[in-house]
């Protein structure tokens, strides 16, 4: 039973459906097709915007391409140290940007601080011996299971409008955010001053397929040819939009990160009353962070639950949980913990009663 990643899962049946229809006949390539641009059309209807959206397959391509266009190639790009861009992404967004710096900003909670990002914000600008401030980004929900309130983004928007930087956001987990927070997609994100967006579908029920949504107008102009040249402009753009069109049809977004993010509630309610599970960050979407004995670790993997862990603070795992994710494997994981901790309790031999 595997709670590593929302991504361990394969994708939703309405979207390997819209992939069969799309499949068949022909359609103009490299996105000239109808598909591609009823998505537009779609994400403007939930964005209540009018926008430019761009698709690509991997999150790190968007996430590279969208600073791409928000950053000269000597600027800096401000994020929270845990972020994606800062630590995951191979340094894909500085080729992308030409060598622009990823400066990573301080923060509890896995949240861009205000006071250290304005410093940052304000460091080097206008030396010529310096990188030039340029533009920030935050991830929602952030790369340790926490939101930042509507209220939150927009605090940092203003600080970046403060300082003349543009706003990126990172939302791999765009739509258990939205449902997390109960808020529309328009409120947590342009609304609050997002100026670029990389709207995330993979972790929630797509093959691989990601927006790249623009709502600075002016920013769009050169997007078209760096995704061609960064070798994102599929030929077959259909089979990309068709999972989106699916996905954004009938709130498939919303349905499927509703699951993901009430299983990890289940989880949540089950293991917090065990003395053996600390929360140390707050949570609230579908990526909980407990912090556990390192024997419990050990005996849960033992059971075969698959999960990670060592590379947050010391006892600190992840627990993510997904569209799919089935109710019986959660009641499994809390079943299991429960039991551990019992034998635990009850043997000097910290869990070792019965496994094997
Ligand atoms: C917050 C965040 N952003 C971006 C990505 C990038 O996705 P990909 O692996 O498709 O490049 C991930 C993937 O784990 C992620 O967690």
């Amino acid at each position: 039973m595997n709670f590593a990643s929302d991504n361990i899962t394969g994708a939703s049946d309405e979207i390997l459906d819209a992939l069969l229809r799309a499949n068949a006949g022909h359609a103009m390539p490299y996105g000239n097709d109808d598909l591609t641009a009823r998505v537009e059309e779609q994400l403007s209807e939930l964005f209540e915007t009018e926008l430019s959206a761009f698709l690509v397959a991997t999150g790190s391509a968007a996430n590279s391409l969208a600073l791409s266009v928000m950053t000269p190639s000597y600027g800096a790009v401000l994020c929270h140290w845990t972020s994606h861009i800062f630590e995951d992404e191979c340094g894909a967004p500085e080729f992308f940007t030409g060598g622009a710096r990823m400066v990573p900003v301080d923060g509890p909670d896995g949240k861009v601080d205000l006071q250290d990002l304005a410093i940052k914000a304000a460091r080097g600008a206008g030396d010529v011996h310096m990188l030039q401030p340029s533009a920030a980004s935050i991830t929602q929900v952030t790369e340790i299971g926490s939101l930042y309130t509507v209220n939150e983004i927009a605090a940092v928007a203003d600080v970046c409008r403060s300082h003349k930087l543009k706003l990126h956001m990172d939302g791999a987990r765009f739509a258990n955010a939205v449902v997390a927070l109960g808020c529309t997609p328009a409120e947590m994100s342009w609304k609050a001053g997002v100026e670029v967006l990389s709207f995330g579908a993979t972790k929630n029920g797509a093959l691989g397929a990601e927006a790249v949504i623009i709502f600075d107008k002016d920013l769009a102009d050169t997007f078209a040819f760096r995704r061609k040249r960064g070798g994102h402009l599929f030929s077959k753009m259909r089979l990309l939009s068709a999972q989106m069109e699916a996905y954004l049809s009938d709130e498939l977004w919303r349905y499927n990160a509703e699951h993901a993010n009430a299983m990890a509630a289940r989880l949540r309610d089950g293991i917090a009353p065990l003395a053996s599970f600390e929360f140390p960050y707050t949570d609230g979407a579908n990526m909980l962070f407990p912090k556990l004995p390192a024997t419990l670790h050990q005996a849960l993997n033992d059971e075969g639950f698959i999960f990670y862990g060592g590379r947050w603070e010391e006892g600190v795992v992840r627990l993510v949980t997904a569209f799919n994710t089935d109710a019986n494997h959660v009641d499994a994981f809390i079943n299991a913990a429960v039991r551990l901790e019992r034998s635990g309790n009850d043997s000097p031999s910290l869990y070792s009663a019965g496994i094997s």
